[in-house]
């Protein structure tokens, strides 16, 4: 590419584990950007809840992370959301905070002003696509704006992407997933002799627990992941709060052992289907569509299970379709680095023509 590369401005909000790895990814990936997609990409603002820092004319992703090291705030003092997004003048938002814990949708809030402004969105925040997906793909619509969210559910493994641009035509008639890395790490933990806590502070270290683990724990987070999907791929209309949750708290220490002596894999499972399509029922006989359900409960996976072979970090789905039947994806060591390039992919996505 000859010409010179075309600025693209981000305003990010949040700026943690993974906010910081598409940082360093940006930067490691400007050569790459410019000579392949003819894209300088700058940051003009950014913004947590204990700082920010707006850059009208651009700063460099590494100038960034330079400005603000691990565990410091962003230089200066906290500013609200929409109007540091306003003073930006970004023309992408990079939404990454995190889900409140009373799941109250303020990220929803975050992508709306940002629509309002003329931007696109990226975001690896699944709060916002399971609980307000149906106002947001509204919102977008009405105002001619793009939004892509790859990493909300595996951690930057493509599933809407390969949903929607591949698996063209085919209908999700359902799906069975691993979503969850914390709860995997800590059964398996459990099962070689360590403790529950000690499980927890490792994924915690790891940066893959959630900023409030019991969302991990208690079944939310796969919750979480359910309703996006479905809402998303299946048109399900459900919320986190209508999937039946099984707690890890319930699940005993004697039950993840004789897994393990039996030779299975214990998983906190999720199953999502749409009633009367369980055998492909509806979709073959062209019957009206049942409501969707989902579940999330802790599953004894036979050995020739498809999803039996997901160790610790790894995620993994088994996508049932009308057209290519089972489809199975799975990323093995699904870790922040992952998931920053899922934002990464998403943004190039948004940065071309419509
Ligand atoms: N870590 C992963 O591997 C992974 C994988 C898939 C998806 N995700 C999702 O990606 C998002 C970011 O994850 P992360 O690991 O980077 O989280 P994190 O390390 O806890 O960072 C979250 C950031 O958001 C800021 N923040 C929280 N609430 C805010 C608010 N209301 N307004 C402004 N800033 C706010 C926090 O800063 P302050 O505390 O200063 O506000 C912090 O900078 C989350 O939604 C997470 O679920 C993460």
């Amino acid at each position: 590419m000859t010409s010179s590369p075309r600025d693209v401005k981000l305003c990010l909000l949040g700026f943690g584990n993974v906010a910081r790895s598409f940082c360093a990814l940006l930067e490691r990936q400007a050569p790459l950007l410019a000579e392949k997609h003819g894209l300088r990409v700058l940051v003009t603002g950014a913004g947590t809840r204990r700082g920010s820092l707006l850059a009208p004319d651009g700063m460099a992703p590494g100038a960034v992370l330079a400005a603000a090291p691990k565990g410091a705030p962003l230089p200066a003092p906290p500013r609200p959301a929409d109007q540091l997004l306003a003073a930006s003048g970004a023309d992408v938002l990079v939404e990454l905070t995190v889900m409140e814990e009373d799941f109250a949708p303020l990220a929803t809030g975050h992508i709306e002003a940002a629509f309002d402004l003329g931007m696109d969105v990226v975001t690896a925040n699944k709060g916002p696509i399971a609980w307000n997906w149906s106002r947001i793909s509204k919102k977008a619509a009405s105002t001619g704006r793009r939004i892509r969210f790859e990493s909300t559910v595996m951690d930057g493994l493509p599933v809407f992407s390969l949903l929607e641009f591949t698996l063209v035509d085919c209908r999700l008639l359902g799906f069975e997933a691993v979503f969850n890395s914390t709860t995997s790490v800590i059964l398996d933990a459990i099962g070689r002799g360590e403790s529950f806590e000690g499980a927890l502070g490792a994924a915690q270290d790891a940066g893959i627990a959630e900023a409030d683990p019991s969302h991990d724990i208690d079944g939310w987070d796969a919750a979480c992941k359910a309703a996006a999907l479905a809402n998303v791929a299946m048109d399900a209309g459900i919320t986190p709060a209508d999937v039946v949750k099984e707690s890890l708290r319930d699940v005993h220490r004697e039950r993840i052992v004789k897994a393990r002596a039996d030779g299975k894999r214990l998983r906190l499972v999720t199953t999502v289907w749409r009633e009367g399509d369980e055998a492909g029922g509806a979709a073959a006989s062209g019957s009206p569509a049942g409501p969707v359900r989902a579940r999330v409960r802790a599953a004894e996976l036979d050995i020739d299970h498809p999803l039996a072979p997901l160790t610790e970090e790894s995620l993994g789905v088994v996508l049932h379709t009308d057209l290519m039947g089972d489809v199975v994806v799975a990323e093995l060591g699904a870790l922040v680095p992952q998931t920053a390039y899922g934002v990464y992919a998403d943004l190039l996505h948004v940065c071309r023509p419509a």
